[in-house]
């Protein structure tokens, strides 16, 4: 609705302007010889963008143009700006000055640049935490934060979030019908709390609000463990690692609302002043659980994330589900706000990307249904924290070694663009997801190398090699349109969750349940029957112990003989027509020949409940079992071992990206002849060197 409101408004414009103007605007958008057409105010945005983080209050202006020309010429399109510069737009409390940054976008869009605009509310200034010393947080030893850093503000207190929405205010008013904006990040990358007595209070008022009464309360938590009983809601406290787990589960989900309202404070008054085409986003951080990101993400118009390596090279599968889970959050393309050009200041050893890898892992984003890709950050500050972070421009003002490799890029999204328009992923597998599940299992590992990141991606790798295609969701996603849902870890789930997967079976789904699942309820309590919890019955069958390892434990059955690791759980089968696919073979005794993963058929649909951490070669088996038994073929087919391929699919029809990111050339012989949009001409294989990259359409 949201969407094609907005379309409907960009076109009517688009058609006003024309009028009055004598269609420059739909001239410009065929582009002209020359050098880059200049930005054409509504129609031209590109539909794949490249952009870069670009702080122009940092620089003289009449240093502007050398970077935007710099920018032009290796394509950029999209700057973003601001995020950090509310010293520089409200020098002295409520002296605005955004004169300074209106040249910098008009000066952009001259260069052919788009601008967004980020709310500099990460960054106070310090008259500000000076004069309203209550709008600093407090941390979690105590102490109050200070002045010199970043992030030093209360996201609760409500002084904060009235200057802040003034900023944001004024910038809208500003902006809100600027051409060359296309949209807005609010902050940057939440993630500070407080712990101060007034964010305490809105705790308390919180926890009151969700629970109605003590009585309630104290029985949801089983306070009676430990004297823990409440009979006064002032006696709440805050507790982040070792508290009860309901109290643990309710602070972080207080949190998450008070992003969330944090985030609509500004968002609500940039809606008001700002032309509808013109979108709102936050920048995330991937697998960052500081917050539940489908709460904060449901008032955004776009979901986007900060990419980062760090130590190390890409980690396709890892980094890919990132992308998966980002672009779950609205369920639709997303951006890539920020990623590192070479290397970052912040990882033990801060080693670069090689060689065409930060060229190949910009593909790999689009391919997971990125539409910008934006490197942080264009020029090295000459002084601050990060004067080490990779960058494009040096300190002196000229390209460094990876500045080719980015204009290459941008010469080949200029070229895909136009193919990729209005093409996004589509999936037969669903992998579900949810930030409950995850903090009631980091909470209480059981064995501290129980890392719930690392079992969703020992799932999504092999399937993913598989269908080509995963999506991640959380669990009361509609899931439908899905011939297989994984929930590799569900601890937590709540009885509309139960409802949507019972649901889901019974209209002929495929569901595969993952060790821990259905285990806890809402309040992170032990749900009162054994796992899978609301979904035993279904299953018929259940967990009847869990067993932490301290060795891998023997499993053999349907998919061959491999290992369970880290955590092994034995299962029973109630009825008759719940098959035993695997067996633990001999170790603690109580294992040795129990039941390791059972499955039931449920009309045309089927749940299976795999109670073995599996080692990666049972695992793939384990992946070709489920993708056989749901009829999920591969979305492209064949591609050598380390070749990546990502569908994107259209109204008008599909492109794949190939990406290579195995250590040998590798030569993919393609199902039928395609469009080779980078290097023009219809082709029936590429061959692809180390990180190369084919970018191939079919109107099929
Ligand atoms: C100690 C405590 C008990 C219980 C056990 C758990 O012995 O006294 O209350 O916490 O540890 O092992
Ligand atoms: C984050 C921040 C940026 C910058 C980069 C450095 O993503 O949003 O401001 O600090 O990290 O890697």
């Amino acid at each position: 609705m949201k969407l094609s409101a907005k379309s409907f408004s960009r076109f009517v414009f688009t058609l006003c302007l024309a009028a009055l103007v004598g269609l420059p605007a739909l001239r410009a958008q065929t582009g002209q010889a020359g050098s880059a057409p200049p930005v054409d105010p509504v129609t031209g945005v590109p539909s794949l963008l490249l952009g870069t983080a670009w702080y122009p209050e940092q620089w003289p202006e009449s240093r502007w143009d050398a970077d935007l020309e710099l920018m032009q010429k290796a394509g950029v399109r999209m700057v973003r700006v601001g995020e950090f510069a509310w010293s520089r737009m409200e020098p002295q409390d409520g002296q605005y000055d955004l004169d300074w940054l209106s040249r910098a976008i008009a000066a952009a869009g001259r260069h052919g640049i788009y601008t967004v605009i980020g709310t500099p509310s990460a960054a106070p200034p310090a008259w500000l935490t000076q004069k309203y010393p209550e709008t600093l947080r407090t941390k979690e030893d105590g102490r109050k934060d200070e002045h010199g850093n970043r992030q030093q503000f209360n996201w609760a207190n409500p002084k904060y979030r009235e200057l802040a929405r003034s900023m944001a205010e004024q910038l809208a008013q500003r902006f809100g019908h600027n051409p060359y904006v296309l949209g807005w990040q609010i902050d940057n990358e939440y993630s500070a709390n407080s712990y101060d007595d007034a964010t305490k209070k809105q705790f308390q008022d919180w926890v009151r609000k969700r629970y109605g009464t003590l009585d309630n309360l104290n029985e949801r938590w089983t306070t009676a463990y430990w004297s823990e009983t409440y009979s006064n809601w002032n006696q709440i406290p805050i507790e982040t690692k070792y508290g009860n787990p309901g109290l643990l589960l309710s602070w972080k989900r207080f949190v998450s609302d008070t992003w969330r309202s944090y985030q609509k404070n500004q968002l609500d008054v940039i809606r008001a002043n700002a032309d509808p085409r013109q979108f709102i986003t936050t920048n995330m951080m991937g697998w960052f659980d500081g917050y539940d990101h489908y709460t904060v993400s449901q008032d955004l118009d776009m979901a986007s994330w900060d990419d980062y390596v760090g130590e190390g090279q890409l980690d396709p599968y890892r980094n890919g589900a990132a992308h998966d889970l980002t672009r779950g959050f609205l369920r639709r393309n997303f951006w890539v706000m920020e990623t590192q050009p070479g290397s970052v200041n912040w990882a033990k050893i801060n080693n670069s990307l090689n060689k065409g890898e930060v060229r190949a892992m910009a593909w790999h984003d689009v391919g997971h249904g990125a539409d910008a890709v934006s490197y942080w950050q264009w020029r090295s500050d000459l002084n601050g924290q990060e004067e080490y972070h990779g960058t494009m421009v040096g300190a002196d003002g000229t390209p460094v070694p990876l500045y080719a490799e980015v204009a290459e890029l941008g010469a080949e999204f200029a070229k895909a663009g136009p193919v990729l328009a209005g093409t996004s992923v589509k999936s037969d597998v669903a992998i579900l997801h949810s930030y409950d599940s995850r903090w009631a299992i980091n909470w209480q590992r059981h064995n501290s190398e129980y890392d719930p990141v690392t079992e969703l991606v020992s799932y999504y790798k092999p399937l993913r090699n598989i269908a080509q295609s995963i999506d991640i969701v959380n669990p009361s996603a509609p899931l439908n349109q899905y011939k297989l849902v994984v929930a590799p870890g569900l601890n937590v789930i709540s009885d509309a969750e139960a409802k949507n997967l019972i649901d889901y079976v019974n209209q002929g789904g495929n569901l595969v349940l993952g060790q821990r699942s259905g285990m806890k309820n809402i309040d992170n309590g032990l749900q009162t029957e054994r796992q899978p919890g609301p979904l035993v019955d279904l299953l018929g069958g259940r967990v009847e112990q869990y067993y932490a390892l301290t060795s891998p434990v023997p499993v053999s059955g349907a998919w061959g003989a491999g290992t369970s690791q880290l955590w092994a759980e034995l299962l029973s089968t109630k009825d008759a027509d719940t098959k035993v696919l695997m067996r633990y073979g001999k170790s603690n005794g109580w294992l040795d020949g129990q039941p390791a993963a059972i499955t039931r058929k449920v009309g045309k649909g089927s749940i299976t409940y795999i109670g073995a951490w599996l080692d990666e070669a049972s695992m793939e088996k384990a992946a070709r079992w489920m993708t056989e038994a749901s009829d999920v073929k591969p979305k492209f087919g064949a591609v050598p071992a380390g070749v990546d391929v990502y569908p994107r699919e259209g109204a008008h029809g599909k492109v794949y990206i190939l990406v290579n990111f195995s250590k040998s050339a590798q030569n993919v012989t393609l199902p039928s002849a395609m469009e080779d949009v980078l290097k023009g001409g219809s082709t029936k294989s590429v061959s692809l060197p180390v990180y190369g990259v084919a970018v191939l359409s079919t109107t099929r």
